[in-house]
């Protein structure tokens, strides 16, 4: 589906959406349990210039500032549910939104025992086909450490290219860590025919 590029769009909802193992739906006060799995595992924020949560009130926290999120359309965050067993195995968010240059961030982790099966590719391209069609972005950006294999590879899977190199942007758990700067437009996902 396409929309015209000259429609702006400065409301942005997290709608619920589905793909062949996933959904991708709103946050809600009862994922805090299954958040704080995630986000206290070192593993999820080993590239992240945050620590892992030591206490739901984190998740609890997070939940409340993605619920004021939906309040003000200000920003697409979803959390990616499991659509076998409907429990939360991460998030993936579309942020940092610039309405009038039509462009944000893209951010996301899964549950480390879910890495390796496909899940990230299936739900970034659902949130990334909403991204582009509905919301009618033309750009999405990504920040990345370079010793995120994962994440690269997730990146480049999805049609993003490597566009910069910033070292030493971030303090990542005792260390300066460097950036790979990716970038995603709208015409190269649709060139590679979407998700
Ligand atoms: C990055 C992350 C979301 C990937 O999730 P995932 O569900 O394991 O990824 P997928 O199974 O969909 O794999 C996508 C691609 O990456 C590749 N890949 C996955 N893990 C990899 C690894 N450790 N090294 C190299 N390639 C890897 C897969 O082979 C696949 O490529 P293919 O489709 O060409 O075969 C997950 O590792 C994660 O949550 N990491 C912690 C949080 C994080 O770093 N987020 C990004 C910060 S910007």
């Amino acid at each position: 589906m396409s929309s015209p590029v000259s429609t702006p769009v400065s409301n942005f909802a997290t709608p619920i959406l589905t793909t062949n193992r996933l959904t991708l739906r709103p946050l809600a006060p009862g994922d805090a349990a299954d958040l704080y799995a995630v986000f206290s595992d070192p593993a999820v924020v080993r590239y992240w210039s945050a620590e892992p949560w030591t206490s739901i009130a984190c998740a609890e926290e997070a939940i409340a500032s993605a619920l004021a999120c939906y309040r003000e359309q200000s920003e697409v965050r979803f959390g990616i549910e499991l659509a076998a067993t409907g429990g939360l195995i991460g998030t993936v968010n579309l942020h940092h939104m610039f309405p009038k240059n039509r462009r944000c961030e893209l951010g996301y982790a899964l549950a480390s025992a879910h890495w390796g099966k496909g899940y990230a590719v299936e739900a970034l391209g659902a949130a990334l086909d909403y991204g582009f069609h509905e919301l009618r972005l033309n750009r999405v950006e990504a920040d990345i450490d370079p010793r995120n294999a994962a994440s690269s590879a997730v990146l480049e899977r999805m049609g993003f290219r490597k566009e910069g190199y910033m070292p030493e942007r971030w303090f990542v758990h005792g260390e300066m860590a460097d950036t790979i700067n990716y970038g995603l437009l709208r015409r190269y996902w649709d060139e590679r025919g979407g998700r």
